[in-house]
């Protein structure tokens, strides 16, 4: 297996909407996230993965780009970009960029041309279709944030499609003309120095030029076996690797919702040309009550065998992402931990240890390192999130369910608890803004802050330094191969590495009881390299605390 700086690095993503504001008007921003460098050099981190700064007009928070090379006017200038990049990289800390290239905003100057008229030099940069009839979209495909995937537009009495909202329409990627753009717009973004993309929804960029109706759930179809892992996405990922990515020493990650570990292989296989390393969702996709809307926790068992055969069959041939959250999920101690008061530190350091000793590039989402948890959510007012405000209009406020039904499960799932201020501090806003936050802070941010935590050598933070700081000593938490143990315990998460004389134990207790467990007998005596609490484990029978982890090594 090739060794290379990515997969030895941690990530860092931060959500600049959310992260730190700098000028009191309640919005993250660039200066914001330059005056909190230095708690990240500290932490340890190599890569910042910043989801889109870019021109927006913020339908999806900056996933809806309206100009790929200037900065959002909230977030700052493109002076200010070039300050961060500059500081960050003083500080040995590299910068990805979210490459957001499925679609476009509706207010980007090519769809603003495209749509005037059908012989617009920029017509073709879009889907656009005839409806079947004056009423009727060109099929039945739904919108990832719900409604038809179609939209009427009036001046030419045609559809574009959009998978996700009506303001993001899909660009037309069997277009030469789309892909030179975009391949010239990232070799602009290489040479300001950059270091790698975090590649939007990029499974889904080829489409199949039959646009059949999709197997319908509810009022609309499913677009998935038209949209994702279409006909020519591999020959246009390795088309974009020849023209641009392998120009540079950058790393590159693609969320590939729906990939298995087969096609894995393929987008990011050790020498497929294509992608660094998939970001894949198995494991913290399924069993939806309401599509994604469920309250219900994956049980251990279905965790531990996803991850397990990611794990194996990735082992020397496609790199994969680590990850239990990011502005997209919701928070890890709430979904996979406890954030009850008395649990939540210890289950935090319990899923960062399970994570991290895995096998791939480890991603930190802002205030994973502090243990933040799911906001508390009174009414659907709270929401600011697109997909949120028309799930609950969807399925609820105008559909089937009931508040008292759908309500636990879209506050269990909503991007927006992920999206809800960084605590810094315990002064007023968490030291998140002096102004009014554009959403509103978790009200635990007088206990759960990074100054307190930065301060007390127990807390999460300083567990996620420790394990951060363990991956440059210990080669085989990268690239040793992985075995797991008791795949069928509900509590326990057991796994080992190995690399030549090197191997680890991962023990991880899953639920809130205590647990019985036997160290194998190669382990009995073996140095503990971190534990969430303190235990010893130089005999063979112990009992492990609730939410109990430990890491021994031989
Ligand atoms: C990706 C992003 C998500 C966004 C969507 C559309 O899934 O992570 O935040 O809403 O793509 O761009
Ligand atoms: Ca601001």
């Amino acid at each position: 297996m090739n060794k290379t700086w990515w997969k030895e690095a941690v990530i860092y993503q931060i959500y600049p909407r959310s992260f730190m504001d700098s000028n009191g008007d309640g919005i993250g921003d660039l200066q914001g996230i330059v005056s909190r460098l230095d708690y990240l050099k500290y932490l340890g981190i190599d890569v910042i993965w910043l989801s889109p700064v870019y021109q927006s007009p913020n339908d999806d928070n900056g996933y809806d780009i309206s100009d790929y090379q200037a900065i959002m006017d909230e977030f700052g200038t493109m002076e200010d970009f070039d300050e961060l990049l500059a500081k960050a990289h003083d500080r040995g800390i590299r910068i990805v960029m979210d490459l957001v290239v499925n679609h476009t905003s509706d207010e980007h100057k090519w769809f603003l041309e495209s749509k005037k008229s059908k012989d617009n030099p920029y017509r073709d940069y879009y889907i656009w279709r005839e409806g079947q009839n004056e009423q009727a979209p060109p099929n039945n495909w739904g919108s990832c944030f719900g409604g038809s995937a179609w939209q009427y537009d009036e001046a030419t009495s045609m559809y574009y499609l959009h998978l996700f909202s009506k303001k993001q329409p899909d660009l037309n990627w069997d277009n030469k003309e789309v892909r030179q753009s975009v391949y010239d717009m990232m070799t602009w973004w290489c040479e300001k120095g950059i270091d790698g993309f975090r590649m939007d929804v990029i499974s889904m960029i080829s489409k199949t030029s039959e646009m059949p109706d999709g197997k319908a759930e509810g009022l609309y179809g499913d677009f998935g076996p038209y949209c994702i892992h279409g006909p020519n996405v591999h020959k246009y990922l390795q088309e974009m690797n020849e023209t641009v990515l392998s120009k540079y020493d950058i790393m590159t990650v693609g969320e590939t919702a729906g990939v298995t570990t087969e096609l894995a292989k393929q987008y990011a296989g050790e020498d497929a040309r294509e992608l660094n390393m998939v970001f894949q969702f198995e494991h913290v996709e399924g069993n939806g009550k309401y599509g994604k809307w469920t309250d219900q926790k994956m049980p251990l068992t279905m965790l531990k065998k996803t991850l397990s055969r990611w794990q194996r069959e990735l082992h020397g041939k496609a790199w994969n992402s680590l990850f239990w959250d990011n502005h997209d999920q919701p928070r890890a101690v709430s979904r996979f931990g406890d954030d009850r008061p008395m649990f939540r530190e210890i289950s935090a350091k319990m899923l960062a240890t399970c994570l991290h000793m895995l096998q791939g590039t480890p991603y930190i989402y802002q205030g994973e390192e502090l243990g933040m948890t799911n906001y508390p959510f009174q009414s659907p007012d709270d929401f600011r999130d697109i997909e949120s405000i028309n799930a609950y209009s969807q399925w609820c406020a105008n559909g089937p369910l009931s508040h008292e039904e759908f309500w636990p499960c879209i506050t269990a799932k909503s991007r927006d608890n992920a999206r809800t201020p960084m605590q810094w501090d315990d002064t007023e806003n968490a030291g998140f803004t002096t102004g009014t936050p554009w959403i509103s802070v978790n009200p635990n941010y007088k206990e759960i802050n990074a100054k307190a935590e930065t301060s007390d050598p127990d807390s999460v933070f300083h567990y996620y330094k420790k394990l951060i700081a363990l991956r440059r000593e210990n080669p085989v938490m990268i690239y040793g191969s992985y075995e797991p143990l008791l795949e069928d315990s509900e509590e326990l998460f057991v796994y080992t590495r190995t690399l030549d004389l090197e191997k680890l134990l991962t023990v991880c207790n899953f639920s809130d009881k205590e647990a019985s467990f036997t160290i194998p007998y190669e382990f009995v005596g073996a140095g503990c390299l971190i534990s969430n609490t303190e235990n010893t484990y130089d005999k063979a029978e112990i009992t492990l605390r609730p939410y109990e982890a430990f890491v021994l090594k031989i």
